[in-house]
């Protein structure tokens, strides 16, 4: 597959609780750790067996020669991730609460200069893969740009619309889109609908053949023909969910492109996201294929969480 979107830094505080406006909160040590939207779901089908190439920006600094060494080493294929000189590599600050809930601010640095143009250079990619993997941390040009090129080269083209957009999608985007995959926030900013079946309805109304929501340990909601299916999450003792929507679409897109059916590749994507909340930090947390199995084995004959 192929991933197009942001690298970040991550810089993770734990905290007694997370910070109010104009509140200084005493915190634990610094976790420094590798992150991003775009690399955390490259990452995640990487450590889950699938073939990836991704496509990104990186600061011409330290940090950005980590994260190249870095994905090198998870086996990625990274001739499309470009070091950019002058600009400085994406950071994101990320405080943790007791109860793994996140509060994440990021400064893009060259993330935001991954331009439509820098495309033209990955096309032969296309050629060579099956699935578009698409997320919100890179100008919007370049989303649609990417999923233009993936709808055209006949892949099965994923959009997280992470994080939720300030302004409305590009034209056009929703109609290269196979899959979209909002939490319910998500849904509910790009829809105006206050329910994940109304927002779901409304995403498949614009023309998005699968709609699959997001609903953290209660699952997901996936809309596609005429059907609306509950799949069930697990529930798991959260130390941390930062990157847990990452290693969803990771997931997901890993296990659809060697051609399991959606209700089987979102269980395999609940299993990944549930791992991943038991660990601190994006990268770090993310689990091998090895462990979701094993995983998904343990909860044979136990039930899982209803909505
Ligand atoms: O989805 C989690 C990610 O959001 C973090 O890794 C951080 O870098 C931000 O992009």
């Amino acid at each position: 597959m192929i991933v197009i979107g942001s690298s970040n830094t991550d810089m993770v505080v734990k905290a007694p609780h997370l910070p109010a406006p104009g509140e200084t909160v005493l915190g634990e040590d610094l976790i420094v750790a590798h992150g991003g939207k775009g690399a955390n779901q490259a990452v995640a089908a990487a450590r889950l067996d699938a073939p990836v190439a991704l496509v990104a920006c990186l600061g011409d600094d330290a940090l950005g020669r980590d994260a190249l060494t870095h994905y090198r080493a998870e086996g990625i294929n990274v001739e499309q991730v470009q070091i950019r000189t002058g600009l400085p590599s994406g950071v994101a600050l990320i405080v943790v609460d007791p109860a793994g809930e996140n509060q994440i601010t990021v400064a893009p640095g060259a993330n935001a200069r991954l331009l439509p143009a820098d495309l033209s250079s990955a096309s032969s990619l296309f050629q060579a893969h099956g699935v578009t993997l698409l997320q919100l941390e890179i100008p919007l040009e370049t989303v649609l740009e990417a999923a233009q090129m993936g709808h055209r080269a006949g892949h099965i083209v994923i959009l997280n619309p992470a994080p939720a957009p300030a302004c409305p999608l590009p034209a056009g985007l929703l109609a290269a889109v196979d899959i979209i995959t909002p939490n319910e926030t998500e849904a509910t900013r790009l829809t105006g609908e206050t329910t994940p079946i109304a927002a779901g309805w409304a995403l498949r109304a614009e023309g998005v053949d699968t709609v699959i929501i997001t609903l953290g340990e209660a699952g997901a909601l996936l809309l596609t023909g005429e059907a609306e299916t509950h799949i069930p999450g697990f529930v798991v003792d959260a130390v941390d969910a930062t990157a847990a929507g990452d290693a969803f679409n990771g997931a997901l897109a890993a296990a659809l492109e060697r051609g399991e059916s959606l209700p089987e590749a979102i269980r395999y994507a609940h299993a990944a996201a549930a791992l991943t909340v038991t660990g601190m930090g994006a990268q770090p947390s993310l689990p091998a294929a090895r462990e979701v199995a094993t995983f998904l084995e343990r909860q044979e004959g136990t039930n899982p969480s209803q909505e």
